[in-house]
This record gives structure tokens, sequence and C-alpha cells, in this order.
């Protein structure tokens, strides 16, 4: 752009001045000596009165804005606005860039379900935490008001009982379908490469679900409404494994790692991380059928919930572990036709029974009569179990022995014992 020769201190002298600036250096090859020191002159005075303009203009804009800018912008910048400076700074921008990269805020995935198709019924449990079990911040607990808000309130399942398609866990299946074998570990969510596996903190809505991610998504809805499916840690992701097939159907367990954003701005984000959900399912290979469905928090452990917050964006996060009694969704039964003819008088009708909910039969006898389901091939459902960790952590590919055993086993092999002590589960999001 060429310089504009104008009057110091006109109107254009003044709003140009940072274009003054950007083109020193190619104008200074145009000009004479004189006109390079009148050049200087004007850039040192447009300068100076350039900076009087923007003080003034500073004045003017915050005057105006109490006018201009709308009460609803105002709130909502303010609440961004964490420490209520007045600027919003990169920290306090992070969190708002996610929701502009995320862009959906309400996640309901809900579809109907097509006429035929199955139905299956799923019922969700959760109980709050046990606050008996925290470790340090017993105190923080229960004075804090802010952080810890929501995870006080926490108390029922998001959505307590959901109907759900056969068709939707078309996505729990694997690839080779019929030459798969009883063993093989496949992945629904895979977890990130190891140099860039770690997410950040500052996120308050998940990443909208791929079309294959939507049912697993929909599941831990029933728990919480924003499940991310990708913890910010390893381990990280959902794989599955074939513990037994026959003809027709799969019996197919799955690990989760995944978690829960619990907070809202105002507040800072809050992690609710279960050390993972266990879950099987047993269905038929063309996914017309659903005989069996859980998923659960293992409550084995002493501590099974990792918890993570800020109480300022740029703290360290402030940690804790605690316990979880249940959560959990089990199937009423197993599935059942979308719709059904229904005689009324001389005319047939089709009735939908997928809008209604199935009450849930016994559990014990549910799962007695998986056990009198044949297969043709199988293993046991601990050793399907090993093949998932096994996935999750590489350290697992080695045996580990209890206490005692180790001994023993030392002595038979002639061999060292090296003792490892440990205050959580290395082999869970417990620790
Ligand atoms: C699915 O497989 C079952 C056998 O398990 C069969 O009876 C049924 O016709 C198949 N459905 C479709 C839509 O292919």
């Amino acid at each position: 752009m060429k310089r504009n020769k104008k009057g110091i201190g006109d109107e254009d002298t003044k709003s140009l001045m940072p274009q003054d600036e950007r083109n020193k250096k190619s104008l200074k090859i145009e000009c004479h000596k004189l006109s390079c020191f009148m050049l200087t002159l004007t850039i040192v005075v447009s300068l100076v009165l350039g900076n009087l303009f923007l003080i003034y203009k500073d004045d003017l804009s915050s005057f105006k804005s109490e006018g201009l800018i709308s009460g609803e912008v105002r709130l909502l910048y303010e609440k961004y606005d964490l420490n209520s400076d007045g600027i919003i700074d990169l920290n306090e921008f992070e969190p708002l860039a996610h929701k502009f990269l995320e862009a959906k805020t309400e996640h309901n995935y809900d579809e109907e379900i097509s006429d035929d198709d199955e139905f299956l019924t799923l019922n969700a449990y959760f109980e709050p935490l046990d606050v008996t079990k925290l470790n340090i911040n017993k105190y923080e607990f229960l004075t804090n008001s802010d952080s810890l808000k929501s995870l006080k309130n926490w108390k029922e399942p998001n959505r307590a009982v959901l109907n759900f398609g056969c068709k939707d866990f078309k996505s729990f299946l694997p690839q080779n379908i019929n030459d798969i074998k009883v063993g093989h570990v496949w992945d629904l969510i895979p977890r990130l490469k190891r140099d860039n596996n770690q997410l950040s903190n500052k996120r308050f809505n998940p990443p909208e679900p791929e079309t294959h991610e939507k049912t697993l998504f929909r599941l831990l809805q029933m728990f919480h409404k924003k499940p991310f499916l990708l913890s910010r840690f390893a381990p990280q992701g959902t794989s599955l494994v074939l513990r037994a097939k026959n003809k027709n159907y799969l019996d197919i367990f799955f690990r989760v790692h995944a978690e829960f954003q619990l907070n809202e701005p105002p507040y800072f984000p809050f992690w609710f991380t279960p050390a993972q959900f266990n879950g099987r399912i047993i269905i038929a290979k063309n996914a017309s059928h659903i005989e069996y469905f859980n998923l659960y928090l293992p409550n084995s452990k002493k501590l099974n919930i990792d918890m993570e917050w800020l109480n300022d964006m740029n703290e360290n996060m402030e940690v804790d572990i605690g316990f979880v009694n249940r959560m959990e969704i089990v199937a009423s039964m197993s599935s059942l036709k979308s719709t059904r003819d229904h005689q009324e008088s001389d005319k047939v009708t089709r009735l939908r029974v997928s809008e209604t909910f199935i009450k849930p039969i016994n559990q014990e006898r549910y799962e007695n009569m998986l056990k009198m389901m044949k297969w043709d091939e199988e293993m046991s459902e601990s050793d399907a179990l090993i093949e998932l960790e096994k996935s999750f952590y590489p350290f697992k590919q080695i045996t580990y022995y209890p206490f005692l055993d180790a001994f023993k086993k030392a002595q038979s092999l002639n061999k060292l014992v090296h003792y490892i002590l440990l205050w959580g589960a290395l082999d869970d999001q417990s620790c």
C-alpha cells in the first residue's frame, strides 16, 4: 500500500497509524533525505497522537458498550471471565475454544427403532460416591461448594431406562465375523498413539460421537449426560474379545475406559473417571437378536473412581480416589420384536411394543438361562478378561503371582523375586 501523505493529526493519519509502521521499511527506499526526515517526524508524531487517540477510544468504547452490548452477551462474557478481571486470557479462552470446536452441546442421539428390528430395554443403576471412603479431601469434599457441587448432586442415573434397537449394537461386532477365533480382540474405540495420547483437562463438552460410537455414547449417557469415550490419559478406548461362538451367536466381553465431565461453566472442569467398565453382550451374528447385555463398574477393589478437578484454570489438578458401589446397566430380558400384530374384532393392527419399557426379569434366572446356551467353541470368562487386559496393558504380557506363590515359583525356577508394592492397582484407572 502506498503511503498517504496527509496532514499530521488529521483523521486518516490517526487511524492509519499501524499501517504507517508496517510500511516504514519499503517507504524509506523511495524517499529522499528531507522527506525521510519529514516522514520520521510524521511517524513519531502520529505515534504519539495515535496513542492518545487509543486511550481516548478505550474510554469511549467502555462507555459505549454498556448500551450496545446486549445483556446476555455480557453475562456469557462474565461466565467465561472466570477470575472476573475483565479480560479473557488464553486459559479462560480454552474451554470456549473447545466449545467452538465441539459446536454441539446437547447430545441426544435417540433414534426410532425400526419395525423390522428387535428392541432391548436397558436399566441403569447408579449409587452416588461413597464419601466415607474418600482419602485426602474429606474435609474439602464437605466444605467446597464450587468444584464439587455437581459430584454431590449426582445421586441417580441420567436416564434410568432406555430402549435400544438390536441393530444399534452392530458396532460391537467384529469385522471378520465368519472366521473370527475365540480369544480374538478388536477395538470399538481405538486408543491414541503413544506420542500424543494426552487430551486436555479444560473441556466441558464431549466431542460428537461418530456413527459407530453413538450406541456406546448413549449407553454411558444413561449414567451421566456428558461421557467422553476417549479418556484423557491411557488406558484409553474400548476393546472387545470373543469369548464363545456357535453357528448364529457370539458371546463378546468388552472393557471400556471412558470418563465423565461433571461441571459446566462457571465452575471449573471436574473429571470423574471410573477405573473401567466391563461388559458382556450375546448377540446374533446378523444383529437381529440380543440374548444378553450388561455393562458395569467392577466394585471388587477398595477404590474404583479417579477424580480430578481444577480450582483455577491456571493451577494443577486436584486429585482424589473414591468408591462407587454400583454403576451398572442390565438388560430387562433378551430382545423382543419391535412391533406385534394385534387383533381387534375383525381388524389386525400393528402395535409398537418398542415404545414401552419391559420390566426386568429375575437376574439370577436370566444368567442361569445363559449357562444353558450351547457353544461350538469357547474360553473361560476369566481368560477372556485377561486377553482384554493384555490389550490395554503391555506389562500384563508377563505373569504376576500372589506374594506367597511367587516364592514357590521362584524356587522351582531358580530365579529371583522382583517385588513391587502398590497403594492402588496399576491395571485400571483407580491408581
Ligand atoms: C439372522 O439370523 C437368524 C439366525 O440366527 C435368522 O433366523 C434370521 O433370518 C436372520 N435375519 C436376517 C435379517 O438375515
